[in-house]
């Protein structure tokens, strides 16, 4: 449940620009360290634009409206339409917290919306259900007070019918503050909102945040915690691509569209543990690595270090890599598994820098499977088949670089995006 919870989430932030100079992609030729810098700029714009919008939303709605006043209606001595069960001697009591302190003015002000809330009133949006659904939350109170408004919280708690779980204090180092209160509730997801609402609409508090507790943030990345979570690292940097990229070579190329599409939807199926599906290569495809393959032979003794030159020769002592055969990548997974205990796993495109790290922290390489369009042999936009194959599969038969590379993926776990950059930076240096 939290991993779907979390990968909703991500969804929600997912990145929807294909890589173009238009789009703000810094340079023409395409390498790791740029993707991952385009990476967090477009998750940067694309979270902005996402709470944003939903703040938008919470200004325009009529509910949050009714509910500004529900905030001072609590003080006034009215119904308030969330607390079914509050007596009006209750309210009034409890009317203290957002009474005196809330001025008129206060129901027309923006409202701004934190991530963590955005997070949770989409969820609370989905449906009628999801909207009554409970939900576990922490909450940060910063009372300006003293322990005074303590017990008006816990009573405005008790109205929107939230049940305390934890509940500490201590004195506060905020200045102007006197004590924070660490607050574990569980309540409906919408009674939660407006708790959190009408919390603000007082001055007792210098503050009053919704942390981040059963991954109801974005802030704290989730990260795989077995190579069967990676079923959930298939976030794409280039979804639309070929189609949106004019330069690419098969963007007019319908038939190589819908041939790349196909094959990629192999990798959009896969799950841990299945075996890679092989893929019958057409004969202008394997003709095509027959082209490339011949190029790096010639190249290779003057080009390439010792390790890739050891490494090939066993590929095509295996029989793997042969000129007139595109390798499957069932075999080479198997082939790196005996050397390194690396293996691989079929990838729908290019992945975003966070999940090709996450990858290599269990040893597992994202590979495509599509080939390069027939008209442009020597370079591809994007990476494909025989880019993995001749490009990285030869060093991660190596041990100290298979080493490396989780190691390099085990630091990304977790990591925030600027490490992301970093930790790419590192890695495109090495492959
Ligand atoms: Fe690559």
């Amino acid at each position: 449940m939290a991993v779907a919870a979390a990968q909703k989430n991500r969804e929600m932030f997912a990145i929807k620009k294909s890589y173009s100079i238009e789009n703000g992609y810094p340079s023409r030729r395409r390498s790791l360290v740029d993707d991952a810098r385009f990476e967090t700029l477009v998750v940067k714009q694309t979270k902005q634009s996402v709470l944003e919008e939903a703040r938008a939303r919470a200004n325009d709605s009529g509910l949050d409206s009714e509910f500004i006043q529900d905030g001072i209606h609590i003080g006034n001595g009215d119904n308030t339409p969330t607390v079914e069960d509050g007596t009006q001697q209750d309210e009034t009591k409890n009317g203290h917290l957002a009474d005196a302190d809330v001025g008129d003015n206060k129901a027309d002000e923006d409202y701004t919306l934190t991530e963590e809330e955005v997070i949770l009133q989409n969820a609370a949006s989905e449906s009628p259900e999801a909207e009554q659904a409970v939900q576990q939350a922490a909450l940060l109170l910063r009372m300006r007070d003293g322990m005074g408004s303590l017990a008006r919280i816990l009573k405005t708690i008790d109205n929107y019918k939230g049940c305390i779980q934890h509940l500490e204090t201590r004195p506060s180092q905020v200045p102007g503050v006197q004590f924070d209160a660490l607050l574990k509730v569980t309540m409906s997801r919408i009674n939660l909102l407006q708790l959190i609402r009408s919390l603000r609409q007082s001055t007792a508090f210098a503050g009053v945040n919704l942390m981040s507790e059963n991954n109801i943030s974005s802030k704290t990345p989730w990260f795989p915690c077995h190579a069967s979570d990676l079923d959930n690292c298939n976030h794409l940097m280039t979804k639309y691509e070929p189609e949106l990229d004019m330069n690419h070579p098969g963007f007019a190329d319908k038939e190589y569209r819908e041939r790349r599409k196909q094959i990629a939807e192999i990798a959009f199926a896969y799950k841990y543990g299945d075996p890679i599906p092989s893929i019958s290569y057409t004969e202008s495809e394997n003709a095509t690595w027959q082209r490339v393959f011949n190029t790096v032979l010639d190249l290779m003794p003057k080009h390439a270090c010792k390790e890739y030159k050891v490494a090939f020769g066993k590929l095509q002592a295996a029989d793997i890599f042969v000129p007139h055969r595109i390798p499957q990548l069932e075999d080479v997974s198997s082939f790196l598994r005996k050397h390194t205990g690396f293996t691989l796993r079929p990838a729908a495109g290019l992945l975003t820098a966070r999940d090709f790290l996450a990858s290599l922290a269990f040893r597992v390489f994202q590979s495509t499977q599509y080939v390069r369009h027939a008209n442009s042999p020597f370079h591809t936009p994007e990476p494909d088949c025989i880019h993995e194959l001749l490009g990285h599969i030869p060093l991660l038969a190596d041990p100290s670089f298979a080493q490396f590379s989780q190691e390099i993926g085990l630091a990304s776990l977790g990591a925030s995006d600027s490490e992301i950059e970093k930790l790419s930076t590192v890695s495109s240096g090495i492959s």
